[in-house]
């Protein structure tokens, strides 16, 4: 489905009031400059990319990332802003499943999307009975709650077909004004969505602004463009959200892992280059403001991307983050800016296409989110959510990898696919004990 953008305010746990949407772009990770790559300690992954001159032909170094073209299963996913799903079912495509959302007495509610009778879609059906939804062909009517074939209206109420058939239900939750669905690997319970969530998200009350945007490319390519360390400060030059603020020309990162997330450490930022027989290389320009960093010659700021902040919220500086990017399994992107925090869920559709959810959120309480929500609307969701946000999608839908030779800033993704490959991999481990 594609979704359009919303904005609220939204309590710590539960739900949110969307009070605007309106269609615009996403951002990326907004990030820009200065994350790092490192120059030691590169891991195995790398140690084999660099070995092979050629490059790397494919991804078996991270195998169960690799099968994952469709998405990893055994995750919480946003599909929908919690407004557009109604008592009109809808349908949506999620890790490739086909899946029917519906609410009824105020409760969403997500069934697989085809009738075992003769595979119509229910999406297409309507509620006929509370806490139930009817296929538009024979009037087959399934439970809400657990997908047992309550009738079959066309056969009257005695109808024998009744408790013989049932469509599979997938678990809901509601977060950030968004309906989240978890899509399970093997019929296990789902884990609590909220340790999924960015903790200081399930902690501290928050205004936000968001979009939700349907786009090509698989979702890794997404993810890790989100990541990625080098682009930002080449193809996001000419955007008009950097117009009037200066990036760098290279950085020098580390990745540093912290519980379940790795950060993007900057811990050298070069505003300028000079290249060896070819000249000088520079994003600064007159027009564009000199960060904070640039300017002392000091180190590099764990919040933004530019430098030192003269501010940094509370709540954020709170969170004491070692590196202003961060990602966490399933593909949840953190870029912590000095007064607001940007996230981005990059939602696998199938192997070719994904969901871009990307939300602005500001800690501010009272009269003060008025202003958030107007420099939301005035301009981040145009500029940052959009044009900003639009050349990374461009640049997802025309990646094409493996093969790839990847360089030093590549750490970013080879850090992620690790990150990734070793968290499902105990996660599959933790169901198969379950199981066993
Ligand atoms: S196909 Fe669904 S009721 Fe016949
Ligand atoms: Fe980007």
């Amino acid at each position: 489905m594609n979704a359009p953008s919303g904005v609220g305010r939204v309590s710590a746990r539960a739900g949110w009031h969307p009070a605007v949407a309106g269609s615009l772009g996403g951002p990326c990770s907004l990030g820009p400059p200065g994350v790092p790559h490192q120059h030691r300690g590169v891991t195995g992954a790398d140690s084999q990319t660099q070995r092979g001159a050629r490059g790397r032909r494919d991804w078996s170094t991270w195998p169960h990332y690799d099968a994952a073209a469709a998405g990893f299963r055994g995750y919480w996913y946003p599909v929908a802003w919690s407004n557009q799903v109604t008592g009109k079912p809808t349908g949506v495509t999620l890790c490739g499943d086909k899946i029917a959302l519906v609410r009824d007495q105020g409760t969403a509610y997500a069934l697989h999307d085809r009738c075992p009778h003769r595979g119509v879609p229910l999406s297409l059906g309507r509620r006929e009975f509370p806490g139930t939804l009817s296929c538009p062909y024979h009037g087959w009517t399934y439970d809400l709650t657990d997908g047992e074939l309550v009738a079959a209206i066309t056969d009257g109420p005695q109808s024998p077909i009744c408790g013989k058939a049932r469509v599979a239900t997938y678990p809901v939750a509601e977060r950030l004004g968004m309906v989240w669905v978890y899509v399970p690997i093997a019929g296990e319970d789902p884990h609590p969505i909220d340790e999924q969530l960015p903790e200081e998200l399930a902690e501290n009350p928050f205004v936000m602004g968001g979009r939700m945007d349907d786009r090509a490319g698989n979702w890794r390519f997404a993810c890790e463009n989100g990541y990625d360390e080098g682009h930002a400060k080449y193809l996001h030059r000419t955007s008009l959200w950097r117009l009037f603020k200066a990036m760098p020309t290279w950085n020098v990162t580390r990745i540093v892992p912290e519980g379940r997330w790795i950060y993007r450490k900057q811990e050298e930022q070069f505003w300028e280059a000079d290249f060896p027989g070819l000249g000088r290389w520079s994003n600064k320009r007159w027009w564009k403001l000199d960060p904070p960093a640039a300017k002392a010659g000091s180190r590099p700021s764990n919040i933004g991307n530019t430098g030192a902040a003269a501010k940094v919220d509370p709540v954020i500086a709170a969170q004491n983050f070692p590196g202003f990017a961060s990602v966490s399994m399933p593909g949840v992107l953190r870029i912590a800016y000095p007064k607001f925090i940007h996230y981005e869920f990059y939602v696998p559709v199938d192997a070719d296409r994904h969901l871009y959810v990307g939300v602005m959120v500001n800690f501010l309480r009272g009269p003060a989110t008025l202003k958030f929500y107007a420099k939301y609307l005035g301009w981040i969701r145009w500029l940052f959510h959009g044009q900003f946000s639009g050349q990374d999608a461009w640049m997802v839908d025309v990646t094409d990898a493996p093969p790839e030779q990847l360089y030093r800033p590549d750490v970013s993704l080879t850090s992620w696919r690790g990150l990734a490959e070793k968290e499902f991999k105990a996660k599959l481990a933790a169901i198969r004990k379950e199981d066993g």
